[in-house]
């Protein structure tokens, strides 16, 4: 299924140079933003934030401010017709037919791309359940290239949720397009990378290797990517419990670590980085929020400027196939059209939320 429109659902629908040209246009933003402050004159960006956000959602607002656009939109969908039981294709059609741009996220998996289905404006996936959230791979990659000069060659350590962290599967996705990079994958076995981005890496041919503790492989990072453990992805309180607090970042253990190391995280933080930590000047992750409202300016740019169409859906609808994913997009928009890419022979790979079935 093709849309009329040029969106972002997944970085990786779009080739490297056009993530490299977001990226450096962030850094001539950064250095001289009074030259783009009118570049959105006239222009109106929705945001409909489905989930609760302070970065995202407040950095893609002064980024459309600071470029001379406007906005509207909701942070609180209680506070809109969803509320009466408006669908997201309703909702979508009617908001981008009042604005120009629609940045959306969202606590269900393939919320974005779902609602592109039927937006009649570009529509930016702000981040999709546990699933992707291409923006801040932007900002991760613009921090990168600003604070290591380069975004290639690294060995990277991501700490924590990987199972839920869209953070940190948007980032392996984008990483392992460079040359050079390693991965350490550092979390409990319950909280392990999902087999689909596993895969990912295997096929970029990128090495990685999954650890249980921080202290044995910090030596050895130039970038330690800390991530909160998600208590609103849990099932149960108790098993939320069982993994709280079993990565804390501090003074202590940062001394095994190089001089040039640098810390990041999406944030929020919880209790994963002691505070003291943030007097280091290794800890990046302050700086990083602020590198995402100028490659969020880009990014805007970009997209208005882009005149393309997108190819949402690439698969099939396959009889008697539905997501088992409870958290997938399909199960609470009954309208949509269940459709898969096969993997292998025995395999289907829902297009929303990459969650695997097996053929009978
Ligand atoms: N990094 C990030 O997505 O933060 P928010 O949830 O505050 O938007």
């Amino acid at each position: 299924m093709i849309s009329s429109y040029p969106h972002l659902i997944d970085l990786n629908d779009y080739p490297v140079s056009w993530w490299n040209d977001v990226v450096e246009l962030g850094e001539k933003i950064k250095n001289n933003p009074e030259i783009y402050s009118g570049a959105c004159h006239n222009k109106i960006m929705a945001t409909l934030f489905y989930e609760p956000s302070t970065r995202t959602q407040m950095s893609f607002q002064t980024a459309m401010l600071r470029l001379g656009g406007r906005l509207i939109g909701f942070d609180n969908p209680a506070n809109s017709s969803v509320s009466k039981g408006e669908t997201l294709k309703d909702t979508t059609k009617i908001v981008s037919n009042y604005a120009d741009i629609l940045v959306m996220r969202h606590p269900v998996a393939g919320a974005a791309k779902a609602a592109a289905l039927s937006a009649d404006c570009p529509v930016i996936n702000a981040g999709d359940s546990g699933h992707l959230h291409p923006t801040q791979t932007l900002t991760d990659l613009l921090t990168l290239k600003c604070e290591k000069g380069r975004l290639d060659n690294l060995t990277i350590g991501l700490c924590g949720d990987l199972i839920n962290g869209r953070t940190v599967h948007s980032l392996l996705k984008a990483m392992s397009c460079y040359s050079g990079n390693k991965f350490i994958l550092i979390s409990t076995p319950e909280l392990k990378l999902p087999s689909y981005v596993k895969d990912i890496l295997t096929a970029s041919g990128c090495p990685f290797k999954e650890v249980s503790t921080l202290e044995e492989v910090l030596p050895e990072l130039d970038v330690l990517y800390m991530t909160r453990i998600q208590q609103e992805r849990f099932a149960s309180r108790e098993e939320y419990l069982a993994q709280k607090d079993t990565y804390i970042l501090t003074t202590k253990k940062l001394k095994l670590a190089k001089p040039d190391l640098i810390i990041l995280h999406p944030l929020p933080r919880v209790d994963e980085i002691e505070i003291a930590v943030d007097e280091d000047p290794r800890a990046m992750y302050f700086n990083q929020a602020k590198y995402g409202m100028y490659v969020r300016m880009a990014l805007i740019i970009t997209m208005l400027d882009l005149d393309s169409k997108t190819t949402l859906l690439r698969g099939k609808v396959v009889k008697g196939a539905s997501c088992k994913n409870p958290n997938c997009i399909t199960c609470s928009e009954s309208y949509l059209p269940k459709s898969f890419i096969t993997i292998g022979e025995t395999m289907l790979e829902c297009e929303y939320c990459n969650e695997r079935l097996l053929l009978r």
